[in-house]
């Protein structure tokens, strides 16, 4: 139990060590897109209009080797995800994760830029065995060191609304109980020791339209002078919805002495459309969406608690989802459409914003 004093404390602390490091040269923000493969387009394809679009990252939530094979000829970096109902077996068994390897790595390996493997996503919201989780990233961790290979990180995929207690304060947020003291942790020292990173799905859009009070520009990146939330208790500004949810990730490992850990956004986006009242599932408001994140990734300003900002971010979705893949709702989430058209203006590299240190 932390007092929130403490927790205030600690707060403090990140808030003007983010401040004294102000000004170090930013890296540029990775960028990238969820690619779901359909039967619409060949992988090979997809890769070279990526390409073309200046996407320098891939996340692939269904790994298969045929795709990692097509993005092996690009420059695309890839993040692989390990399907959830083979995380008991990796757990029991290292040559469980060897297998794994050695069919969806080790052909393409380093020609295919794998840069991190997620094992598992979202494994809290399934009837999971929790205890297998740490384990099995281990496995896979020490599987990967036996064949030689040390640079691609090994982590897991949560969800922010499944593991957050709050999204405001960011300085008053925790890791939800028992999950926290269970997998989460651990799994932060793992991560610590092997310099990877925290995974996490992070949508503005599903905390907006359960709050009716968060204006919808604030989640949406507009700039205005009345989009703002301040932490009362920090006195820290937010100008929008995306870097409070960071925040809160920072805020909540900083409790466990975690704050370093560099945070890679797997999933975020807008719906472009849903059922007839979700009003706020729009075209516009996905684009404005998409077109906010990525200038503000580039502007290499990163977020109260963390001046370089997230390490990476993944648009959801590539394509909309087919019918069947997606049967619990009809919101669509692609960014482009089947003939590989964009839905609407969007550019990844977007240059032309300057990347200066906003608190000189
Ligand atoms: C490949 O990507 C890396 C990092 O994103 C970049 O430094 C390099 O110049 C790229 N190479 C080519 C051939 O585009
Ligand atoms: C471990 O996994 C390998 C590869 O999947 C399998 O051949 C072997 O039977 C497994 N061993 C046990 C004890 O489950
Ligand atoms: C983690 O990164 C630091 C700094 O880049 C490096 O000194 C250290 O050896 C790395 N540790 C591991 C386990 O890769
Ligand atoms: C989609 O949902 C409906 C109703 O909930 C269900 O009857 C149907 O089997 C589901 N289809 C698939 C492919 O899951
Ligand atoms: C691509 O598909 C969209 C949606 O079906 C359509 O509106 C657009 O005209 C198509 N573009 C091309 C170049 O075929």
């Amino acid at each position: 139990m932390m007092s929130l004093s403490f927790k205030n404390l600690i707060f403090f602390s990140l808030f003007f060590l983010s401040l004294l490091f102000a000004g170090t040269a930013s890296v540029p923000a990775t960028i990238g897109v969820t690619y779901t493969p359909n039967p619409h387009q060949s992988p090979e394809h997809v890769a070279a209009v990526l390409q073309s679009l200046e996407v320098s990252a891939v996340r692939l939530l269904q790994t298969n080797p045929a795709v990692v094979r097509a993005f092996s000829y690009s420059n695309i970096s890839l993040l692989l995800t390990v399907p959830n109902d083979l995380v008991s077996a990796f757990a029991s068994n290292r040559s469980a994760a060897a297998v794994w390897l050695y069919s969806h790595v080790v052909p393409f390996y380093p020609r295919a830029r794998i840069s991190t493997i997620s094992v598992g996503t979202d494994i809290i919201d399934t009837s999971f065995d929790l205890s297998d989780l740490l384990p099995a990233i281990r496995n896979l961790h020490l599987s990967l060191h036996d064949l030689g290979i040390r640079k691609i990180a090994v982590s897991t995929t949560f969800s922010f609304i499944n593991i957050m207690t709050t999204s405001f304060p960011p300085s008053a947020a925790e890791f939800q109980e028992p999950v926290s003291q269970i997998i989460i942790k651990p799994l932060l020292e793992f991560l610590d020791e092997t310099n990877s990173s925290f995974l996490i799905n992070l949508y503005p859009y599903n905390v907006y339209t359960v709050n009716s009070e968060i204006p919808v520009g604030y989640a949406l990146f507009q700039e205005h002078p009345f989009n703002f939330r301040d932490d009362f208790m920090t006195g820290v500004r937010y100008r929008n919805l995306f870097d409070m949810m960071v925040d809160s990730i920072i805020a909540a490992m900083a409790v466990g002495g975690h704050e370093n850990i560099p945070v890679i956004v797997t999933e975020t986006g807008w719906p472009s459309s849903g059922s007839s009242n979700e009003a706020d599932a729009s075209q516009l408001y996905a684009e404005l969406y998409i077109k906010g994140l990525i200038k503000h990734l580039k502007s290499g300003l990163g977020t109260p608690l963390r001046k370089e900002g997230v390490a990476e971010t993944y648009i959801y979705e590539l394509f909309d989802l087919d019918e069947k893949q997606e049967n619990k709702t009809e919101r669509h989430w692609g960014i482009l459409y089947q003939n590989m058209t964009k839905k609407y203006e969007f550019e990844f590299s977007a240059s032309d914003i300057q990347t200066t240190g906003l608190l000189c």
